[in-house]
């Protein structure tokens, strides 16, 4: 069955995008198959993977906003072997507005997502705007698993009270919701922030666990210029490394996520 996760943190630059592409690439080196969705109107992820905005015909605007166009359509190869994305388009930005007027408008991804066949991917990665807004809240109803990406910075505890009371809220719409965890970004190994973060998360969020940590880059960011992943662009660096790690963590968490037996998102 084909996993659906998204990495969503309504906060700005938190590595959502990085580590969408990244756990993608890890996964694909394992042999997987990955379908990416960029749902952030500054596109990031889709320029990352080497996808022209301009030239393209359709995005996920239009998958969100017109009925009859299906994922297959939208779905496009990228620089990394093994994964595909549906490319984001500037013109997303519109859609929280004309969304206003939908049916369903909080459905439409979950929606489009059920109505395909997914069954040549193991996994459908989604990366999130910073935001809270319908796009926002279109990924919270339609992923299974939530991966939330956080950054060692005084403002990232104080967003997570707004960031699970909307997931609490999303539960009515979507049940499954499972929190895999949190995953530290950016953590710099003698930093002082990045050991207060880790351990208010612990002592505050007991029920989430945390992902393997991904430290501080100052060349991660490379790779994004030549339009290919960290685990392509610096194979042997300890990002790559450590993104390595966590789509091994999410592989394994595969088998406490399946039938039901999750931890209960409930409790927040
Ligand atoms: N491990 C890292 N070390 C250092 N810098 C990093 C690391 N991961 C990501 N960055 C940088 O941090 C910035 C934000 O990363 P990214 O764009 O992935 O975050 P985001 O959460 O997707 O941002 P946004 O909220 O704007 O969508 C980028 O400049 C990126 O290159
Ligand atoms: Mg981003």
């Amino acid at each position: 069955m084909t996993r659906i996760i998204g990495f969503f943190n309504q906060k700005g630059g938190t590595a959502k995008t990085t580590s969408t592409l990244n756990v993608a690439a890890a996964l694909a080196e394992q042999g997987k198959r990955i379908l990416t969705v960029d749902l952030d109107p500054q596109a990031s992820l889709t320029m990352a993977t080497g996808i022209d905005v301009i030239s393209i015909d359709l995005s996920v605007y239009d998958l969100l906003l017109d009925d009859r166009v299906g994922i297959a359509e939208v779905a496009l190869p990228t620089t990394i072997a093994g994964v595909d994305i549906v490319p984001s388009h500037p013109d997303l930005a519109a859609a929280e507005l004309e969304l206003l007027n939908v049916l369903e408008r909080e459905r439409q991804l979950d929606n489009r997502l059920r109505e395909a066949d997914l069954g040549t991917y193991d996994y459908v990665l989604i990366d999130s705007p910073p935001a809270l807004n319908i796009i926002s809240i279109n990924i919270l109803v339609a992923i299974r698993e939530l991966v939330i990406p956080i950054e060692p910075h005084p403002l990232s505890i104080m967003v997570l009270r707004r960031l699970f009371e909307t997931v609490a809220r999303i539960r009515r719409l979507n049940p499954a919701l499972d929190v895999l965890g949190f995953l530290p970004t950016k953590v710099h190994h003698s930093s002082r922030l990045a050991a207060d973060m880790l351990l208010h998360l612990e002592e505050q969020y007991p029920d989430y666990p945390l992902l393997p940590a991904i430290p501080l880059s100052v060349r991660g960011a490379e790779s994004i210029a030549e339009r290919i992943s960290i685990l392509q662009y610096m194979p042997r660096s300890t990002v790559a490394a450590a993104y390595r790690d966590v789509g091994a963590w999410i592989e394994r968490a595969a088998s406490s996520s399946e039938g039901g037996a999750t931890r209960d998102v409930a409790r927040v």
